[in-house]
């Protein structure tokens, strides 16, 4: 069986700073990454900057800054968020690279080659923000479904890739892979979609401004930026790691972009003979605490950046992926991170763990807990059953659930054993030790998905001589308990 996963996100557009929903969405996409490293799979995971867009230009322009240099110095930004996130991409690509524009012009020749794309006239509605073409039925108003705002007729000459060709395909590939899109609603959404809209040429060029992929052969033209953007997933990788991770596992997306992923992107590599990617996630969006959507204007807008500055990362991290369901949207409350932080983290978690250390260390200080003899009482096992099938499913929310409640089962043993009872008594105290131990690395080793640093400072506390997926088999390892520090120190609303 194919042992490895490739993951990506979508490519930011980088025309300015990056905002909690570019974070969330690295954040979501990195959970699986360390996950499916957890379960000792090769993974390669991409994340990026879509750099192509004419909209740049504009923007470079209101920033009095030549484009390139805007961007680049946007770009660093970016980057930085990766890693105040603690993200653990394997690469970052930018669609100015070289490596993609190569991949961009290969491909583009072959479909020409195949007499799939041809020179044409078109007009339409269109809008600006989204540099798309709408049709009556998308746009029944004449706004632009995302923006809002009134489409533009606009007629363009250009170049047309045969879209219309796939529409029986599409469908018929939507129907033979129902997790081709998940959530199903987001699947049912696209495959009605489909049924009842006829699909469209799409018009693959745009007359250049000096910007952009040039058109092999003709230096008029620049492709049209999602043509060159959903090239990136392919792009990124060089021709041995083509042959180990293509096609992609999943692609991570939010709901504003799954036409592209869904329809688009499956029909390019179907034209160019490319194996499709198996599957595209479609996370919810973040909302302001009020349930709007963030904008400048309604001053409800919340800094990644500012929220990383002001409390731990793993908890931040926590926080959107626990209360932010895996399959809708969902509201950013600063109160409730700092309540799910003192509540979770620092007592279910941090408190039981330093109980735990704290007392085997003051009983049987330099002790080393070993399973012989001990009576297995905890059983991590299901509950790492339970937690891979939630992320097979992309329910991550639920995944941390089905963990935390071994943490609560955990607090319950040791209430109920009241090892302080024994701290004299080794033969008796030992064993519940040794159960505690293994329960919290078990707990622990599962977490690194979601809180990749206090995890790490946690296993070196707990001392676990194995520190792999053994350490869900009860007596698997022995545990020498270092003295910690609290993980968690209480946080306050600031
Ligand atoms: N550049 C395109 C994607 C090309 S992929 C080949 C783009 N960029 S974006 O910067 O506008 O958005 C990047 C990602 O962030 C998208 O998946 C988008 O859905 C997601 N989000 C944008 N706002 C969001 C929230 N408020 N909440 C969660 N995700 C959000 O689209």
């Amino acid at each position: 069986m194919k042992n490895t996963f490739y993951a990506t996100t979508a490519i930011d557009y980088p025309n300015g700073r990056p905002h909690i929903g570019h974070a969330y969405e690295k954040i979501v996409t990195d959970s699986y990454a360390r996950w499916n490293r957890l379960l000792g799979k090769d993974v390669y995971f991409l994340t990026g900057t879509d750099e192509n867009g004419q909209k740049l230009i504009e923007s470079a322009k209101d920033a009095g800054l030549d484009t390139l240099e805007f961007v680049n110095k946007n770009v660093e930004v970016f980057k930085n968020l990766c890693t105040r996130a603690n993200i653990s991409h394997d690469d970052f690509i930018r669609t100015t690279e070289k490596r993609h524009e190569d991949s961009c012009v290969e491909l583009w020749k072959k479909l020409e080659e195949k007499g799939l794309i041809y020179h044409g006239h078109y007009s339409g509605n269109y809008c600006l923000s989204c540099e798309s073409f709408y049709t009556e039925a998308q746009a029944p108003d004449g706004n632009c479904p995302e923006h809002h705002k009134p489409l533009e007729l606009k007629e363009e000459e250009g170049f047309f890739f045969k879209l219309s060709e796939y529409q029986k395909w599409i469908i018929d590939h939507l129907k033979a892979n129902p997790d081709f899109i998940v959530p199903g609603a987001r699947y049912k959404e696209i495959l009605s979609r489909l049924e009842n809209d006829d699909l469209r040429d799409l018009a693959i060029s745009r007359p250049s401004q000096g910007w952009g992929v040039k058109v092999p052969g003709n230096d008029n033209f620049v492709m049209y930026t999602w043509f060159d953007a959903l090239i990136n997933y392919y792009s990124a990788l060089d021709s041995d790691q083509k042959e180990k991770f293509w096609p992609a596992d999943m692609h991570v997306i939010g709901k504003d972009i799954l036409w592209f992923h869904s329809v688009i992107w499956p029909c390019m590599l179907k034209a160019a003979d490319l194996p499709l990617p198996k599957q595209v996630y479609v996370h919810g969006m973040v909302l302001a605490e009020d349930g709007k959507k963030m904008s400048k204007s309604l001053g409800n807008v919340v800094d990644p950046f500012e929220m990383l500055e002001k409390y731990p990362t793993d908890t931040f991290r926590y926080y959107m992926l626990k209360n932010i369901s895996s399959s809708g949207d969902g509201k950013f409350s600063e109160q409730e991170l700092v309540d799910k932080h003192n509540t979770e983290l620092a007592n279910d978690y941090g408190n039981l763990l330093m109980r735990v250390i704290k007392l085997g260390l003051k009983s049987f200080p330099d002790k080393v807990y070993t399973p012989e003899g001990v009576a297995q009482e905890i059983d991590a096992l299901p509950y790492f059953e339970r937690a891979k099938e939630f992320m097979d499913k992309r329910e991550h929310n639920k995944a941390i659930d089905a963990i935390w409640d071994l943490i609560v089962s955990l607090n319950q043993y040791v209430n109920d054993k009241e090892p302080w009872k024994h701290k004299k008594d080794e033969a008796a105290f030992a064993p519940i030790a040794y159960n505690c131990f293994y329960g919290m690395a078990a707990a622990s080793y599962m977490l690194q998905a979601f809180l990749p640093e206090c995890t790490k400072t946690a296993l070196e506390y707990i001392g676990s001589s194995a520190l792999g997926t053994e350490l869900m088999e009860f007596g698997a390892a022995t545990y020498t308990p270092q003295p910690p520090e609290a993980l968690f120190p209480k946080v306050e609303l600031r």
